[in-house]
């Protein structure tokens, strides 16, 4: 491929290498002929290191020497090109004039990509008369090094081009990601501009001490602190970005003040030997002093992480390429989407909201998705859909359900009080097969892993729990029979062993597997008329997905010697009286009924308690009396360090409902 870099300064000299190194013929073009020399000599230091740390072979530095041409005239390199990156400095009208001149100038078919940090690709765009193959090719400093390349696309770029650029992306060793729109900072940038406007207010209010702050981020393992990078950055361009997300994002980034000082006195930073700090060393002194946690790396995450809320509400990019950019442009070991995941919703907005009124900015109220208990929902966003399949999606969000696709034999929904709900889906009564118990298993460790979740409800669609497992299936031999065997017990085990409530609720019928799964749930609830029972010993088999131990420890062996060696079938009316259910709902209010109870739990009882009592009654059943004791103590004695129990007792006493937060 042929590849023309206008302008060969800080971005356009790595731009360059990095297409030469990867086998393309690249001319890097400058107005000013220092500043090609500069390059050229950058370029040489650039691979003689590459040469001695052995990235390239003796001789591969030559080679790619020879693909790079350098020209001090645009019309002398960009007729042939198959593709133009301009990195001139960030001037609208001069950027403009040169993709008019590229316009005319270039075959037809070339793409033409900006390597911008902030100005609008249709506001470059503006002279260019095909404006389809105009978009955005931002790299990141260092250039040859920074992996991260996000590819934008103004509302006039072209499907063709921009997956084109994209796939060059690659093709350069990069890790590029898509932004779908033309939008101020487009991903990382935009990630960072509350961050800084939030450190510039923590200046502002006299919060706490640069120092302290950077010392702490030390402490949690960052390479630099928060201002130590801002002066080693620029304070001038830290100012110059507030300033710009000012006119394009909101007033309030004109509010900040601390930086703009800094730049008026002069002190940009390590480019003029003082800033935050003093760099007359080479190296920021930081004055010596205590870490403060006034600032946290919550209040950063959470700020990030609404920001990455909002960039997915308004399309601009999804999820999982945010946490992509986020990682590979800021050099961090996640994103905010990752973090995002291990927290709850509630907790996220408490934060925003504690900020928001603290700073008094409104960029930091909670986006919408936060603000309406969705922030699970919205990080998992996998493709913004068409308008009809997004009204159909908002639609569900709105009764509080999401559909999970990835499944076929069961529907997992969350729903908005902290409770799940898995319907096995199969046809006829729902039995169970392999890929059945496959998607179980998934779906319960997708339910472990989501802190919103804090009662998994498991039922039947339709008006039947499971008639059990499928004994048409193949199971082709003995030892096959006994590892099916382990598996439905080793996935049933997991229901016991998941820190959730877990609640069966039964209609219709639940025989023989169906049992066995309802037996390994925590609480079971059924209609009157249901019909239990494990038939297995009347067919030569005997309930080995944990029926023959599990029903014992719910009804004690006499009855479980009777149920299981009769076979007989038993009613929910039966079932409850036995103690195996607790509670009975007519048939038609059994959903509702199985519903209203798994939210009571949820909201009414502490989660970290709910889940410890579990993991007593069951473990304790296998242990001596006194061990089961000594388990029990220690479990108390966890509870009283948490926030819930202090919550669940202030709340008794100011005869509130308590609030609790699972912490
Ligand atoms: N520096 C960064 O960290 C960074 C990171 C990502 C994106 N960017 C963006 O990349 C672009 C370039 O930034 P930079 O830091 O490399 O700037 P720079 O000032 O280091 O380099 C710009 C170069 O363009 C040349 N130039 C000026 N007018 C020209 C013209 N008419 N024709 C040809 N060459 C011309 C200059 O001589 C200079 O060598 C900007 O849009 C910037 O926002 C910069």
């Amino acid at each position: 491929m042929k590849v023309a870099v206008i302008g060969s300064g800080e971005m356009g000299r790595g731009i360059a290498l990095v297409f030469a190194q990867y086998d393309n013929d690249v001319v890097l073009e400058d107005s000013f002929p220092q500043a090609l020399d500069k390059a050229k000599k950058y370029i040489a230091d650039n691979l003689s290191k590459m040469v001695e740390k052995g990235i390239i072979k003796q001789g591969e530095d030559k080679s790619i020497q020879s693909r790079i041409r350098y020209s001090g005239t645009m019309e002398d390199s960009v007729t042939d090109v198959d593709l133009v990156v301009e990195a001139v400095p960030e001037i609208v009208e001069l950027k403009q004039e040169i993709f008019s001149k590229l316009d005319k100038i270039c075959r037809k078919d070339a793409i033409l990509a900006t390597n911008t940090s902030n100005i609008k690709i249709a506001d470059i765009s503006k002279n260019v008369t095909v404006k389809d193959r105009v978009l955005g090719m931002h790299f990141f400093n260092p250039a040859n090094r920074m992996k991260l390349v996000e590819i934008i696309r103004s509302e006039f770029t072209g499907d063709e081009y921009f997956e084109k650029a994209f796939k060059i992306g690659q093709e350069i060793g990069k890790t590029p990601v898509k932004v779908l729109k033309d939008s101020p900072g487009f991903v990382v940038n935009r990630i960072n501009a509350p961050d800084m406007l939030f450190f510039c207010s923590v200046l502002d209010k006299n919060v706490e001490k640069p120092e302290e702050m950077d010392l702490y981020a030390r402490g949690q393992g960052l390479p630099m602190g928060p201002y130590e990078l801002m002066d080693f950055v620029g304070i001038d361009t830290v100012a110059h970005s507030l300033d710009y997300y000012a006119a394009t994002l909101s007033e309030e980034y004109n509010s900040c003040r601390a930086f703009r000082d800094l730049v008026k006195e002069g002190r940009l930073g390590k480019k003029s030997g003082k800033g935050i700090y003093d760099w007359s060393s080479g190296k920021a002194a930081i004055p010596k002093g205590e870490p403060s946690e006034k600032v946290t790396i919550m209040d950063i995450f959470a700020i990030e992480i609404n920001e990455a809320v909002k960039l997915i509400e308004e399309q601009v990019a999804l999820p999982d390429e945010i946490d992509i950019a986020v990682k590979l442009g800021m050099n961090r070991p996640f994103g905010p989407i990752t973090v995002a995941k291990s927290l709850t919703n509630a907790e996220v907005k408490k934060r925003l909201e504690k900020l928001s009124s603290f700073y008094g900015f409104k960029t930091f109220e909670p986006a919408e998705s936060i603000k309406q208990g969705k922030l699970k929902e919205i990080i998992q966003v996998k493709s913004f859909a068409t308008t009809e399949k997004k009204k159909q999606a908002e639609q569900a969000m709105q009764s509080g359900t999401r559909e999970e696709k990835k499944y076929s034999t069961l529907i997992l929904e969350k729903g908005q009080k902290h409770v799940s709900r898995i319907l096995l889906n199969r046809p006829k009564h729902n039995f169970i097969n392999a890929e059945l118990l496959k998607d179980l298993e998934s779906a319960i460790d997708e339910v472990w892993e989501d802190k919103e979740t804090r009662v998994l409800l498991i039922t039947g669609s339709g008006d039947t729990f499971t008639a059990g497992a499928e004994l048409s299936q193949f199971i082709p031999g003995l030892f096959d029979f006994v590892e099916y065997a382990r598996k439905g017990e080793r996935i049933y085990k997991k229901l016991q062993e998941i820190p959730k409530v877990v609640i069966a609720e039964i209609k219709g019928l639940a025989l023989g597997g169906g049992f066995e799964l309802s037996l390994s749930c925590d609480i079971r609830v059924s209609t009157p008329d249901a019909q239990m029972g494990l038939p297995e010993v009347t067919l030569g088999l005997l309930p080995a997905w944990s029926g023959s131990q599990r029903l014992a420890r719910v009804v004690g062996n006499s009855r479980a010697m009777y149920l299981i060696l009769t076979g007989k079938r038993i009613t929910g009316q039966q079932a409850f009286d036995m103690g195996i259910v607790s509670e009975l709902y007519p048939k038609e209010k059994v959903d509702s009924g199985a519903m209203e109870l798994a939210e009571s739990i949820a909201i009414g009882s502490s989660p970290i308690a709910a889940s410890l009592v579990k993991r007593l009654i069951n473990r304790g059943a296998d242990v001596a009396y006194d061990s089961g004791l000594e388990m029990e103590s220690m479990a108390a004695g966890i509870l009283y360090g948490t926030e819930d129990m202090k919550e669940g007792i202030t709340a008794l006493l100011q005869k509130r409902k308590p609030n609790f937060q699972g912490k």
